[in-house]
């Protein structure tokens, strides 16, 4: 660390030049959001020769990688610039995989719920942004609903009265462990495609899976609410594991912001949504700045926890425009944390590469993929808040409310996308491994391998 430190200090001496950001200014907001996804695709091996489309370079895993598409799409819709707008309809689907519900071949084996949730989300977002769909393809719409379909046929009635498992896969360790960020996603797109298309069967399905959340106490509704990570399944769910991330926040609370509009504004979903808000303000806000309390301090994030802020900050976006009276809370926690984050944006040796930490006013000598589209995703709700930036926005046609299918969305959809596709259950059935047995499980892992992908199998070891 210290030498990274050292590194940055001295980038900073020769290069410093840092982001101009002018939150009354759309394109200022959208010339800084260039700059910061500049760096962000240097990271990505779409572009390069023998490069994988849809995916960044180790250390990023997949699920990163939907999350950074779920940024930059909302840059392309807030911006009205069509520059990326083929990277990301690339990128979107060819990891969508063959059954078109973002359980590609190549992660098969070490895909989980929440893995799958994150590129869900971002689907949904290319659905009610009007991305436009692809010929030949399903729709976003019918994507959405794939990945819809698919996870929910994974409701696990077993164990603790409900619930999505973290793993999809028993030969995965963590298959007994029941998270929240899975369960989140699950909510949250059901929450999507409810408001969406107006069908009340997700709105349902919503409703339980929150309703199972509070249930286990993973969500404690009170003045200031919990999100706590998750629970096994050898204690009926009740051993918790009492972190509070952003992510797991501000996916429910997206989710939240959704049920509330979608009902109209609701009182239990305006109570919750009001608790869960007072939750995520009080726990990962200091002086209006964001930041991941359970690790950035402590210097102790990892690749994936580096990236949290960026999700969040997506879901505050969306509560500031599906739920209006929630403007008065977010719109100086999302000012304050963008200027903070651009302030943050001036390592590296093109002097505007974003830093972890929004305390500094300066770059603190971590750089990345996470750290550039937390940058970017904070940045990005400028554009809906009540800023000028948001004003001009507005005014040049990207209203900021997610459009429905009756208010202009015109994905094409497919209720039952999804449901026959059966192959990576029947792998899953026939095996029944034992989460413990970790040699009969490995070995089990290579039998699937070699079964799926032939002679390369011995190379993944
Ligand atoms: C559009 O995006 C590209 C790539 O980020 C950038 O170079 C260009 O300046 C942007 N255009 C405008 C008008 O902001
Ligand atoms: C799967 O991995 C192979 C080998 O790296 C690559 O060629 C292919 O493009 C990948 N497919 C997807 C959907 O990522
Ligand atoms: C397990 O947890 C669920 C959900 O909280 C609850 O409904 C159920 O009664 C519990 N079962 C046992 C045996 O404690
Ligand atoms: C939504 O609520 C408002 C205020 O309570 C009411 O005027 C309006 O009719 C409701 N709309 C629907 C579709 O229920
Ligand atoms: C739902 O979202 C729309 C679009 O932002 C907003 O105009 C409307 O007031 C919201 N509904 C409620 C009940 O707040
Ligand atoms: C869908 O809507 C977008 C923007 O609202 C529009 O540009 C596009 O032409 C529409 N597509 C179809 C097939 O109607
Ligand atoms: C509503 O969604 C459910 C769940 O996917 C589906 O079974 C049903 O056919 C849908 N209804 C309509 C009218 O599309
Ligand atoms: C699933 O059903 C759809 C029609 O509903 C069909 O187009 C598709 O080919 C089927 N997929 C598989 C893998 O059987």
């Amino acid at each position: 660390m210290f030498y990274l430190t050292l590194l940055g200090l001295i980038s900073q001496i020769l290069y410093a030049s840092a982001i101009t950001l002018d939150v009354d200014s759309k394109d200022s907001v959208c010339e800084a959001t260039a700059l910061i996804q500049k760096g962000m695709l240097d990271y990505y091996q779409g572009t390069r020769y023998g490069g994988t489309v849809g995916m960044f370079q180790p250390p990023y895993y997949w699920w990163e990688a939907g999350e950074a598409f779920g940024g930059m799409l909302e840059n392309w819709y807030l911006c009205q610039n069509d520059t990326f707008e083929s990277l990301i309809s690339d990128a979107l689907i060819y990891q969508a995989g063959s059954n078109y519900d973002y359980i590609p071949s190549n992660q098969t084996l070490v895909e989980g719920n929440d893995d799958q949730g994150v590129w869900g989300l971002t689907v949904l977002g290319a659905v009610e942004r009007n991305l436009p769909d692809r010929d030949g393809v399903p729709g976003w719409l019918a994507i959405s609903q794939a990945v819809f379909n698919t996870m929910y046929a994974r409701w696990d009635t077993a164990y603790c009265g409900g619930g999505l498992r973290w793993q999809i896969y028993t030969w995965n360790s963590g298959y007994n462990y029941k998270n929240t960020i899975s369960n989140a996603c699950l909510f949250q797109i059901a929450a999507r495609l409810g408001r969406y298309t107006g069908n009340n069967t997700y709105l349902e399905v919503a409703e339980k899976v929150f309703d199972w959340m509070v249930d286990v106490e993973y969500i404690v509704l009170k003045d200031v609410a919990n999100v706590y990570d998750g629970a096994t399944t050898n204690y009926n769910c009740s051993d918790i594991v009492q972190y509070e991330w952003s992510y797991n926040h501000g996916v429910v609370l997206g989710g939240l912001a959704y049920m509330y509009n979608a009902t109209n504004g609701t009182s239990k979903w305006e109570t919750a949504l009001t608790q869960v808000l007072s939750g995520a303000t009080t726990y990962f806000f200091k002086n209006n700045i964001m930041y991941e309390s359970a690790c950035q301090e402590a210097k102790t994030c990892n690749t994936d926890q580096r990236s949290f802020k960026s999700i969040f900050s997506r879901m505050l976006g969306y509560t500031r425009v599906l739920a209006p009276y929630t403007a008065a809370t977010l719109d100086t926690l999302i000012e304050t944390s963008a200027k903070a984050a651009a302030g943050s944006c001036d390592g590296g040796t093109d002097g505007v590469t974003c830093g972890l930490s929004w305390f500094d006013s300066t770059n603190d000598g971590y750089y990345g993929l996470g750290e550039q589209m937390s940058a970017l995703e904070i940045i990005n709700q400028l554009l809906v808040s009540s800023s000028g930036a948001a004003a001009e926005a507005a005014s040049s046609g990207s209203a900021s409310s997610p459009y429905t299918s009756s208010s202009g969305g015109n994905s094409t959809g497919d209720a039952s996308a999804g449901l026959n596709t059966t192959s990576t259950n029947v792998l899953q059935n026939n095996l029944d491994i034992e989460s413990k047995d970790k040699a009969g499980a490995a070995v089990a892992t290579a039998v699937i391998l070699a079964v799926l992908v032939g002679g390369s199998v011995w190379m993944l070891f």
